[in-house]
């Protein structure tokens, strides 16, 4: 089975606990893309949810599938978010935000009753960190923040270059107008101690450490379907 094939697998699965009537979180990337296709599809049948997306990206797939959106403002109590990640360890603490999307997917996420995550079995690790974590800045004061980040993370004995995210040579700008920097700590073995640590700096707006947010893995890879809680 190919990647994205192991990606459809574990939306399909997920789509097995929307009930109709449901008001979801729809997560953004391309895990979670595969799930709104397999949405869409429900809701052509004849389901009823209506979405709240976790970026515009998310948005314009939805739109253009037909499923029906609503904001938080509108709708701010939610039954279920399905959402892909980069990473997951044994606690189904996550690093998220390879797309950009961390803020508007932790927001929404907090407002629902449940999280689902689903991915291929690669995002599985033991401890968080080989991937990149991002952290999205405010634009204003930009190198302030990055020293910042740095003394805190070494303060946890905690190193490791930060790159800022561009974009056609540009630094790319997420939805909420800020900018991503990609640490590159390694391992992390307390994520509460990061998380609190980088809340506590000013120009943090967010950061993509999941804390105590997921309710259930659904992973895929070759030998099938698991859910992992
Ligand atoms: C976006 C995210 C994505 O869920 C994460 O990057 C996983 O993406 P993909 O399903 O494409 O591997 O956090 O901000």
């Amino acid at each position: 089975m190919d990647a994205r094939q192991l990606k459809i697998e574990a939306a399909r699965e997920a789509l097995t606990h929307v009930a109709d009537g449901m008001k979801l979180g729809i997560g953004t990337g391309s895990t979670a893309e595969e799930f709104v296709r397999l949405l869409a599809v429900k809701v052509g049948e004849g389901m009823t949810v209506i979405g709240v997306p976790t970026s515009e990206r998310t948005a314009r797939l939805c739109s253009e599938l037909g499923v029906p959106l609503s904001t938080l403002d509108e709708t701010p109590r939610l039954d279920l978010t399905i959402d892909g990640a980069d990473e997951i360890d044994p606690a189904l603490t996550l690093v998220k935000g390879g797309g950009g999307a961390l803020l508007r997917e932790k927001i929404v996420a907090a407002a629902s009753a449940r999280m689902i995550v689903i991915a291929d079995a690669s995002k599985l690790v033991d401890t968080l960190g080989r991937f990149p974590l991002p952290i999205e800045v405010n634009p204003f004061g930009l190198r302030a923040t990055e020293i910042a980040i740095n003394e805190a993370a070494a303060r946890l004995g905690l190193d490791g270059p930060l790159t800022l995210r561009m974009t056609n040579g540009e630094p790319f700008v997420t939805d909420g107008g800020h900018f991503i920097i990609d640490a590159s700590f390694g391992r992390i073995p307390d994520t509460r101690a990061l998380s609190d640590a980088l809340h506590a700096i000013p120009g943090v707006v967010e950061h993509g450490l999941f804390l105590e947010l997921a309710d259930a893995a659904i992973v895929a890879d070759a030998d099938g379907v698991r859910t992992v809680r």
